[in-house]
């Protein structure tokens, strides 16, 4: 029987620090030091409007202001980008996240290269060669800290990250190699997938694919981490085929209560980091 890694307890526990966080921040510096972020969502996408929402709520609770825009699905790329410029001038703004994915006629990359580095609280343009780590992307954060809290070691293992996105793949590869694991990188043109995944001492999931990762791809005593979030009949199903990789396990994340609630936990904490270097 692998150890559930329990996603909720350990982002009440970070929501709890980041509490504490805003509290002292505004205590030693005053109201206007206190953290806030501006969150834009674009189009009537219920599952991104709810998200947003969700966000929004965890930014109350821990003593950060949230400001929510929400903009009808045709807006334009040049306003939207016109509107960030304008958050990025703002002295008062110190956080800002556009909901992911925006309407097809939006450039993404565009986008999310207008967003200033010191005020992306995605942390998506946190660079490998940056020295800037430290406001990171906020599922491999999230993920890091679940393995730091369920005391697993990643340096000198062997990580293998499935999938290669931007948000996740290729982010969580550059934090586990930072912190001293030998990583490798698979994806959807990945030959012999199952030969790699076996070896891993550490097996992280990201490709968006129901049940994908089966037990007979896991080495007997591996640490298996699912972020995937898909829905099968209205349930939610992760990336990791659970009842089969389970018993081969030492430690497993569940779906849901896994990575999902850590992931909006790590956009908090980088919300404070921010607010903490325009006073610090
Ligand atoms: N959509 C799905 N995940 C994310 C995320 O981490 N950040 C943003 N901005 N949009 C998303």
């Amino acid at each position: 029987m692998a150890q559930l890694i329990d996603g909720k307890a350990i982002a009440a526990k970070v929501m709890a620090e980041v509490a504490e966080g805003s509290a002292a921040l505004v205590s030693e510096f005053g109201e206007e030091a206190r953290p806030n972020m501006t969150l834009i969502v674009v189009g009537s996408d219920p599952v991104s409007k709810r998200l947003v929402e969700l966000k929004a709520k965890d930014c109350e609770k821990t003593g950060i202001t949230p400001t929510v825009i929400a903009l009808s699905e045709s807006t334009s790329e040049e306003k939207l980008l016109r509107m960030i410029e304008r958050l990025n001038a703002d002295e008062d703004v110190k956080a800002i996240l556009c909901q992911l994915p925006v309407p097809e006629h939006i450039s993404t990359k565009k986008l999310l290269a207008a967003i200033a580095p010191d005020k992306d609280v995605d942390g998506f343009s946190a660079r490998i060669d940056s020295d800037d780590y430290d406001i990171a992307a906020c599922t491999p954060a999230a993920v890091m800290r679940m393995l730091k809290e369920s005391g697993v070691e990643v340096a000198g293992k062997h990580c293998v990250v499935v999938g290669r996105s931007n948000i996740v793949g290729k982010p969580m590869a550059i934090q586990l190699l930072l912190n001293d694991a030998t990583v490798t990188v698979c994806h959807s043109k990945t030959a012999d997938l199952a030969e790699h995944t076996k070896r891993a001492d550490v097996l992280i999931v990201a490709v968006g694919r129901p049940r994908f990762v089966t037990g007979d791809m896991v080495k007997e005593g591996a640490v298996v981490i699912d972020v995937g979030m898909n829905y099968i009949d209205g349930k939610p199903v992760g990336d990791v085929d659970f009842e089969s990789v389970e018993p081969k396990a030492a430690m497993i994340t569940p779906v849901p209560g896994g990575v999902g609630p850590m992931t909006r936990a790590g956009l908090l904490v980088n919300a404070l980091k921010l607010a903490e270097r325009k006073v610090k």
